[in-house]
């Protein structure tokens, strides 16, 4: 497995490139489901996760064509011979259940395996199945599977949710652009990505209004055409990018970021000490003068402080002036990192869902671990500031959602290298 060598050498300056979201790619690309004419995707991020998603498309018969180094994916599901997406797959990745509803939609009847946990949580998807059922679909689980069929098609409903999730309400919104009448999703998602999803199933023929609010009506129409989309830019790449010369001092500036993606993060950012400015470039981001200052964060659905976003925030409070408390509300088990930033000298307690964070002058390298995604960028973070080596093991988590880091860090004047593993 590779690994990830970080020395920690000063200020970073340059320009970083922000590629597009992945988890806006995650449900675009089962949004071709839908139609059989071809949906192709522009500004594809070049991710692990995304050939998860193409691999799990493959297997239900559609064709998926990663063009222009892997930017664009031209995908055509006219031929869908297989309705199982397989526990295989799932597992590997608990977007794969976005097939659901866009397979049900379309033809009527799909199995897709439950996704079991994840370390960051128990994660279940009761929602995204109440919602289906709210539109008329009736659900067996078998075997670690979702049987799921819809005879006659699915039909309009109000979906009401409990409380905010963004994976049910994509599901829900995919599934009622083919039900025949009205759809009313409440209490539904707000973030960026439903926005970017909701554009995208416009321009395939979908009748939607409301989304970025928490109410999104769908009328259902017969049919859904082909498109050409460009995938909207990773706030959580942007946000953590943003983080490097927060942490390390210098001037970054993130290509192709906008402040309206970012919610109450660039807030929290401000009330730290962090000065950002939005140009026709990007985000330009700078420390405003001398150590950065303790926040409180809490984390929330958009447009609150994104949870994808609290272990990178926590490596920048690790050497804030003052004591931070982070609270966790969206994930129950989302504190890995904190035991990992403690090796490198940080001072966190962590009391459930609650880490109390107190700054110390600097981190030293350690030989660290990760278990998830955001929580080993978050000690990459924290070794680019540390004094001496750190080195992020494990780092096929890390490949899942941020491609080319030892570059893009590195063209800023980072030390950071990849050291290959068997
Ligand atoms: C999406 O996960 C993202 N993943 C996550 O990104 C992100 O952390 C999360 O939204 C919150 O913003 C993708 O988009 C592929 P939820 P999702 O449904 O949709 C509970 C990353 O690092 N819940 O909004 O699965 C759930 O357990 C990641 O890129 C139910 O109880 O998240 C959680 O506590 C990881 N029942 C809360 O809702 C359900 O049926 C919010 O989850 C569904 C969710």
């Amino acid at each position: 497995m590779d690994s990830i060598v970080v020395t920690g050498n000063g200020p970073l300056n340059g320009d970083i490139p922000i590629a597009g979201a992945k988890n806006a790619c995650l449900t675009l690309m089962p949004a071709t489901l839908l139609s059989e004419e071809p949906l192709t995707l522009t500004n594809a991020p070049r991710l692990s996760d995304i050939k998860t998603m193409t691999a799990l498309l493959q297997s239900l018969g559609a064709e998926v064509t990663s063009m222009q180094d892997g930017q664009v994916l031209a995908m055509s599901s006219h031929n869908i011979d297989n309705h199982t997406a397989d526990y295989d797959i799932v597992r590997k990745m608990r977007a794969s259940i976005l097939v659901l509803g866009p397979m049900l939609a379309r033809d009527g009847h799909a199995i897709v395996s439950l996704p079991g946990g994840c370390a960051i949580g128990a994660r279940p998807v009761d929602l995204h199945l109440k919602a289906l059922e709210a539109m008329g679909a009736k659900l067996e689980l078998k075997d670690g599977y979702v049987h799921a069929k819809a005879q006659g098609g699915l039909k309009g409903g109000v979906v009401e949710f409990p409380f905010v999730t963004v994976g049910a309400t994509e599901n829900a919104l995919m599934a009622a652009t083919l039900a025949k009448g009205t759809t009313v999703l409440k209490n539904a998602a707000r973030e960026p990505e439903i926005v970017d999803l909701a554009q995208c199933l416009r321009k395939m023929g979908a009748q939607i209004e409301g989304e970025g609010t928490s109410e999104i009506t769908i009328q259902g129409v017969d049919r859904l055409h082909g498109a050409t989309h460009p995938v909207v830019t990773d706030r959580i790449e942007l946000g953590t990018y943003m983080l490097a010369p927060a942490i390390c001092g210098g001037e970054v500036t993130c290509l192709g970021g906008k402040i309206n993606l970012l919610g109450a993060f660039c807030e929290k950012l401000d009330a730290a000490g962090i000065s950002v400015e939005e140009t026709a470039k990007g985000l330009k981001v700078s420390q405003k003068n001398g150590r950065v200052r303790a926040v409180d964060v809490t984390t929330e659905p958009f447009p609150g402080f994104p949870t994808d976003l609290q272990a990178q925030m926590m490596a920048l409070l690790c050497t804030a002036e003052g004591t931070s408390v982070l609270e966790e509300k969206i994930f129950e088990n989302r504190f890995m990192h904190a035991p990992e930033l403690i090796r490198m000298g940080a001072q966190i307690d962590v009391q459930g869902g609650t880490a109390t964070v107190t700054g110390v002058d600097r981190l030293k390298g350690a030989p660290v671990m990760a278990t998830d995604l955001r929580a080993s960028v978050s000690l990459i973070l924290a070794g680019l500031a540390a004094e001496g080596e750190t080195v992020v093991n494990r780092v096929y988590h890390l490949d899942r959602g941020y491609e080319r880091v030892e570059e893009k860090l590195g063209a800023c004047g980072a030390q950071i290298e990849r050291i290959k593993g068997q």
